[in-house]
This record gives C-alpha cells, structure tokens and sequence, in this order.
C-alpha cells in the first residue's frame, strides 16, 4: 500500500518539494511512490520569476511589465510533465519572498514606492506571464494555483507592500487578473495559515472568500495547517473546513505538518496519533460530503527537509518519513486513517 493509492478515493496527497528533493533519486522515487501531487517549495514564488537583472538594468523598458524568467520553475514542471505527477502552483502573489525594489518607482529602492496604477499594471502582467507560460508549455500539470497567500493578520487585512501600493482590493484583482489568464479548469485558491482561529477564520470568510466568491473568482480555500501536537485543537480544525467548505469552495490542506522535537519512540507514537486523528477528520469530511477536499500537502518530504528547524531554532521531526526515506509511525498512522474511516 502506499500513500496515493489509499487516499485515491478522497483526494490528491502531496509533499512540497525543494531543489535538493528534485536532484536527489532516492527522494523523486519516494515521490513518485507515494504521492500524486507536489508544490515547489520555494522556486515559484515571486522572487524567482522576476528577474531582477533585466529588470533594474532596463527599468524604463519594463516599467508597466516586468521581465520574468522561468529558469527556477521549469526543472519542476518539467519534472511534473515527465512523470504524470500533478502540481500545486505556490504562489503568485505574497508579501515575503517578494523583492522590494519590484514594488519602487523604476524598481529603484531609493526613489519610493510606485503608485497604484503602475503596481496594477505589473501585477497583471506578472500574473500573465506565469500562468500564460504555464498554460501554454505544461497544460493540464498545475490543477490549482494560491492566487495570494496569507492577506490577512489575525483579524484584519495585513498591513504590507501590497496594501501600501494598490490598497486592500489588492486580492481582488489578483484573482480578476488569474481568472483571466489561467488555463480553463485551473482553480484559484486563496491560502493562509491558523485558518482555524476563530478570530482569523471569520475575518477570511467575510471579508476575503465571500466577496471573491460572489464575483465567481475563487474555487478554494487553502488552509496551511502548519500544527503542533496540540494545536489547533481537532474540533476547531474540523469545524473551520466545514465553514469554509459551507461556501461552495474547495478545500486544500496545503503545508501541513506537526512540529515535534523529540525523535523518540514515544513521542513518534503520539505524532502517529496526532496525524491519524487530522486525517481522520479530512477523510470524513469528504466521506461524508461536509467537505469538498480534492488536496493535502504536506510541507516537505524528509523530517530533514522540514523548514521547522530553521525557523523554530530547534531539529523538527514533523513528518511521514525519516531522512533516509524510512517511513515513520506517523506514515502507517495516515494510512490507516484511510482504510479505518
Ligand atoms: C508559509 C508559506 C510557504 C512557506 C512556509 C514556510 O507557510 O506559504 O511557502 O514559506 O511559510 O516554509
């Protein structure tokens, strides 16, 4: 049994994928085995589509439409097209890993941010080129996009470049410009992370799927699901995915993963427990038609890989696999939670 076959019933399964993953057999096999989606974890993201050479030794020539380059993304999708695997696209429009000078007049970082109708203009050119490219050279591969990733903080609209520059309706029109240059079929997401704080999961509902539902832009909600052992609790995780899901959207769980720093048998165990009750919920959700999740991801392959220990300063053992491709308690545990349920 393997992780894609079991769940083949409910929804794609995948794992986030960095360049290092990409370049090394024994982690594409486990892929290719296991899983039948993927997101790159990094090499999509705005900073590695624009191309900040051409773009600052020519700014008055690419002023209104930046210069892209797609020398970071197609390994990936090539990967993808070579393999028959599916791809999460991630992500088009974000605050971080977006370069500053891409939102400064003549993208010169000394002369002040750019005004409203030039930020649009770039926007929609940049959301253009990624999604014409895309759909034009690798049809079919990326079944959905995270249209703008995390535009709310806490219970308002995040203060950021974004909103400095076109204002609060920038998600509007990342979605209107998405729409109209993705391929037919691909869905737009919209993503952010502790969807299932109540405060948080409101403010998204009301003020963000709502109004883009309501002018037919988006088709899911993204929820990243980075957790601890014992946060979110189960119920206000299940409870979130049916609102959400209450509005005629999709869901993707799409970053999951469980910090856990004790690599112990015991403490493997509990995350064992802690994953089959998480996928407990998702499969009976969607067995159950509460929720329409066509996607989980988890964010990253190995324990190894996991972004967790960089950014939680301490060595993370939050996923399915060990570093050497081992599965771990955690994996059997999933699987299970797709054969029980
Ligand atoms: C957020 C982003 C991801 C990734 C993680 C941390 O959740 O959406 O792309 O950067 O942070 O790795």
């Amino acid at each position: 049994m393997n992780l894609k076959t079991a769940f083949e019933p409910y929804f794609k399964i995948g794992a986030a994928i960095s360049r290092k993953n990409l370049c090394t057999c024994s982690n594409t096999a486990l892929l290719l085995e296991q899983f039948d989606s993927f997101t790159c974890e990094n090499d999509m993201k705005p900073s590695f589509f624009l191309d900040e050479e051409a773009n600052l030794a020519a700014p008055e020539k690419y002023d209104l439409s930046p210069a892209l380059t797609f020398e970071y993304a197609r390994p990936y999708l090539d990967f993808a097209k070579a393999n028959g695997i599916a791809m999460r696209g991630h992500t088009l429009i974000w605050h971080n890993q977006t370069p500053k000078w891409f939102f400064c007049k003549e993208y010169d970082e000394n002369k002040g941010l750019a005004d409203r109708d030039t930020m649009l203009s770039r926007m929609e050119s940049y959301i253009k080129g990624v999604l014409e490219l895309v759909g034009a050279e690798y049809p079919g591969i990326i079944y959905a996009w995270d249209v703008v990733n995390e535009a709310v903080d806490d219970g308002e609209f995040r203060k950021s470049v974004w909103t400095e520059t076109i204002g609060e309706d920038f998600f509007v029109k990342a979605f209107e410009f998405a729409r109209k240059y993705a391929e037919e079929g691909t869905q737009l997401f919209y993503n952010d992370y502790e969807t299932a704080q109540k405060k948080k999961r409101d403010f998204i509902i009301a003020n963000v799927l709502k109004p883009l539902k309501e002018r037919g832009l988006i088709d899911g909600m993204g929820m990243q699901s980075h957790m601890l052992m014992d946060h979110p609790n189960p119920a206000s995780f299940r409870v979130a995915i049916e609102m959400y899901a209450s509005l005629g959207l999709k869901i993707n769980v799409t970053e999951l993963d469980i910090h856990n720093t004790d690599p112990g048998e015991e403490s493997m165990n509990a995350l064992a427990k802690r994953y089959k009750e998480i996928f407990a919920i998702l499969v009976g959700a969607k067995k159950s038609g509460r929720a329409d999740i066509t996607s989980v991801t988890f964010w990253n392959l190995l324990d190894e890989d996991s972004w967790l220990t960089a950014f939680r300063k301490e060595t993370s053992y939050p996923l399915l696999f060990w570093k050497d491709c081992e599965p771990k308690p955690a994996y059997y545990a999933v699987l299970e939670a797709a054969e029980e349920i």
